[in-house]
């Protein structure tokens, strides 16, 4: 496909649905080639079948990014097929159930392997394909949340940790020509999201945008495309949060 992406490799991580699948689609209909990873091999295949569907190319590859060696692994395998990376997205993440909720009694086995998926993950993956990174001067994507803001449970340190963690990384990758941005999303339908809270609770944070209508997976995919075209191309060292505005509110889940 033709598109203003043409001829450029993006790797989406957590790509198997949601956000990532979002950007994928995004980037793949502007003509990228995609790199997609996940634990969930099925959902791949599905994100993949999509992206070909529109006549798109895209590689799966199932990854758990909680684990160095298979990161370690997986990049040699990017770089293996692909001298040049245009756009790194670390979008996966543990986002539900237990570390949206907890804090006190989680023990340090769990708070590190939160923190190793969230936080650190992304900066091993973009550190292991930095030589592609820098042949593109390419852009790393680092998938935060609003939840960064109000640090409350496990995730929000997580998230508040990969914040601090894209300024690191800029400061390090920026020698290379490599930018590094992190998006903070507020509640976005995703068939995730929207499982993870009870319905009522789902119809109070919708109810309470400043806009009539709720932000999607697709907004968060738009803002990915804006921060990789030349357009965007000196946004760097930067936490964009995309919430329809209503961090003015102070709403809480
Ligand atoms: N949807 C929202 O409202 C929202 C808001 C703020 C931030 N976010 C962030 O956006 C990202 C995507 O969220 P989503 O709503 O699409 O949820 P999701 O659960 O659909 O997406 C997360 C993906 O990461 C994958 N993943 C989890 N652990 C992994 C591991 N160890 N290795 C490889 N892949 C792994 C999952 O299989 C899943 O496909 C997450 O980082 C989340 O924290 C989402």
């Amino acid at each position: 496909m033709a598109g203003r992406f043409t001829g450029k490799t993006v790797l989406v991580t957590g790509s198997a649905g949601g956000l990532g699948r979002a950007y994928a689609l995004a980037f793949a209909k502007e003509g990228a080639a995609l790199i997609l990873a996940d634990v969930n091999a099925a959902g791949l295949a599905e994100s993949r079948a999509m992206i070909e569907a529109l006549g798109g190319t895209a590689s799966d590859h199932h990854v758990d990014l909680g684990d160095e060696a298979l990161i370690t692994a997986f990049a040699a395998t990017v770089l293996a097929a692909h001298d040049r990376l245009d756009v790194l997205i670390n979008n996966a993440g543990l986002a539900y159930g237990e570390i949206a909720h907890g804090f006190f009694g989680l023990g340090m086995a769990k708070w590190q392997r939160f923190l190793a998926i969230n936080t650190i993950a992304p900066l091993l993956l973009a550190e292991a394909l930095r030589p592609a990174l820098a042949a593109a001067e390419g852009l790393v994507i680092n998938q935060s949340s609003m939840a960064s803001y109000t640090p409350a449970t496990a995730y929000g340190v997580t998230k508040a940790s990969l914040n601090a963690m894209t300024f690191g990384m800029a400061t390090q990758l920026g020698a290379d020509g490599i930018r590094v941005v992190a998006i903070a999303p507020g509640l976005m339908e995703t068939e995730a999201s929207r499982a993870s809270l009870p319905e009522a609770t789902y119809q109070r944070v919708k109810g309470m945008q400043l806009l009539k209508r709720q932000g999607t997976a697709e907004d968060i995919a738009n803002l990915g495309i804006f921060l990789a075209s030349d357009e965007g191309s000196f946004i760097n060292n930067e936490i964009i949060i995309m919430d329809g505005g209503n961090q003015l509110r102070g709403w809480r889940i």
